[in-house]
């Protein structure tokens, strides 16, 4: 027997499918773009999740070459925060504003000030930020009052993709919690915050725990997509939920670390904690009772393609970093600060921006490359200290996935500067092979996530923490005082 996981992106919907041992035996991919109507703004249309999805379900069926007979469960993933709006009829009332957009500073501001800005950190475990939902919907209630008024939904976009599956209005717990509309605690709706907002508490669907099944694979989209009527489809999770449990990353003390264009660090808990001024995301984990929080940095592996393209055009990334390793930790002072799209965690501030700092005449490529790979990972232990802070345990190990992690040199920094084991999951799959797993516990397979993850997925520990890394603590503590320091020439520029 097979499971499918699907993963509802921005650029692409992926469809997985994995067998009993974990092994992916087909994947399909649909690609589609999204649209910027004004600088800042996102949008997508809905209907290429459902058109990308049935591509995705059939290339996956048709690579393995197996009966959807096969297929026990479905689970599914996706980009998180996307605010999708639907009439009565279920018809799409306006384009979904993406995660990206960042058109709501204004409506941030609203929240606070209608919420109270402690009691909304205190109930969601949030501050009100530009990419999550809630500030998107009042964008649309208070700018398009007419398609606020047809709205008679409001889902996610891997919701949509289950609502053309099953005919079912729902959501699973994790991503729920990124519309910033949850009492973490309670895992479910806040009427006090939703009544703040204007927001009436029937647009927003029930919400299950990530394994559990929330619906069936309908005969109409049976027939769409190839699969078999009936097939049961469960919750899932937010992609970074599911890329965390697709690296295992589902119990307190590994952490899930993603380093691709953004830079993730994801840390499960046991209790709903929470960082006291929001500066790191508090939501609940796809695994039912366990929560997480987590910090986004906005351009990680993201600096690195930019500091390649500015001013190594066309050379490859390898041989971009290896000279990088002969030159001494901070090249005798030289710092890089990766904020070059702004910044969400540890520094909610659209304004903010990059920066070399302490440049001297002995400086070369080399220093530079190995500044941005210190700066990136000084801004990662940024949003881990924050979280220890809050009550996390330090973690022993962290499983890192994405374009990164390639490079020896940058693993080793990481674990230098994070002081933990870096380790490399067994799947590169991510996001929609932890929504797979969740659907493996739903079909009975594993009567746990946890058990689940120790059956099918492994780390390789790739580097420790060694000598250079009492030497880049000190340095940390230098990095530290640049924000603060730059900021107000940041917001200077940005008037
Ligand atoms: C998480 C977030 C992104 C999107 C991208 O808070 O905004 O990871 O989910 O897909």
């Amino acid at each position: 027997m097979l499971v499918l996981g699907i993963d509802v992106s921005t650029t692409a919907t992926k469809a997985v499918l994995i067998d009993e041992h974990g092994a992916v035996v087909g994947i399909g991919v649909a690609e589609y773009g999204y649209e910027v109507p004004q600088p800042g703004w996102s949008e997508q249309d809905p209907q290429l999740w459902w058109t990308g999805g049935q591509a995705a379900i059939r290339g996956a069926l048709s690579a393995a070459g197996v009966d959807a007979t096969a297929v026990a469960a479905v689970g599914l993933t996706g980009q998180m925060h996307g605010a999708v709006l639907l009439d009565a009829a279920d018809r799409v009332v306006r384009p979904a504003i993406l995660w990206n957009d960042q058109r709501t500073t204004r409506e941030c501001q609203l929240i606070r000030d209608a919420v109270g800005a402690q009691r909304l950190i205190e109930i969601t475990g949030n501050d009100a930020l530009t990419g999550f939902t809630a500030p998107k919907l009042v964008w649309v209630r208070d700018h398009e009052p007419d398609a606020w008024a047809a709205t008679k939904h409001v889902l996610l976009p891997k919701d949509y993709l289950r609502l053309c599956l099953t005919g079912e209005h729902a959501m699973d717990k994790a991503d729920g919690s990124g519309t910033i509309l949850f009492d973490l605690a309670a895992r479910d709706w806040s009427p006090e915050v939703l009544d703040a907002l204007r927001i009436a508490r029937d647009l927003m669907p029930p919400t299950f725990e990530g394994p559990v099944v929330a619906g069936a694979v309908s005969t109409a989209a049976a027939a769409a997509t190839g699969l078999v009527a009936g097939t049961p489809v469960v919750a899932g999770g937010g992609d970074q939920a599911a890329n965390a449990v697709g690296v295992g990353a589902v119990a307190p003390g590994v952490v899930a670390l993603s380093l691709g264009t953004s830079g993730v660090v994801f840390a499960s808990t046991t209790e709903p904690l929470h960082e006291e001024h929001g500066r790191v995301h508090a939501f609940c984990h796809a695994v039912p009772g366990r929560w997480h929080m987590m910090s986004v940095m906005l351009s990680a592996a993201g600096s690195l393609r930019w500091f390649r393209d500015a001013l190594a055009p066309g050379v490859d990334f390898g041989e971009l970093v290896a000279p990088a390793v002969d030159v001494t930790a901070a090249g005798g002072g030289l710092f890089f600060l990766p904020y070059l799209t702004g910044e969400r965690s540890p520094h909610p501030d659209p304004d903010a921006r990059g920066a070399f700092v302490g440049l001297d005449v002995t400086h070369d490529r080399r220093h530079m490359t190995r500044a941005v790979l210190e700066g990136v990972a000084f801004g990662l232990r940024d949003g881990l200290e924050l979280m220890v802070d809050a009550g996390m345990p330090r973690p022993s190990q962290i499983r890192a996935s994405g374009g990164g992690v390639a490079s020896p040199l940058w693993r080793q920094i990481l674990a230098d500067t994070l002081q933990a084991e870096i380790a490399l999951p067994s799947t590169t799959e991510g996001a929609a092979f932890g929504a797979a797993l969740l659907g493996a516990v739903g079909a009975g397979w594993y009567s746990s996530v946890d058990d689940a993850c120790r059956a099918l997925v492994s780390a390789q520990p790739a580097a420790e923490p060694g000598p250079a890394a009492a030497e880049y603590a000190q340095h940390y503590m230098d990095y530290v005082k640049l924000y603060p320091a730059l900021a107000p020439w940041f917001h200077r520029r940005a008037g």
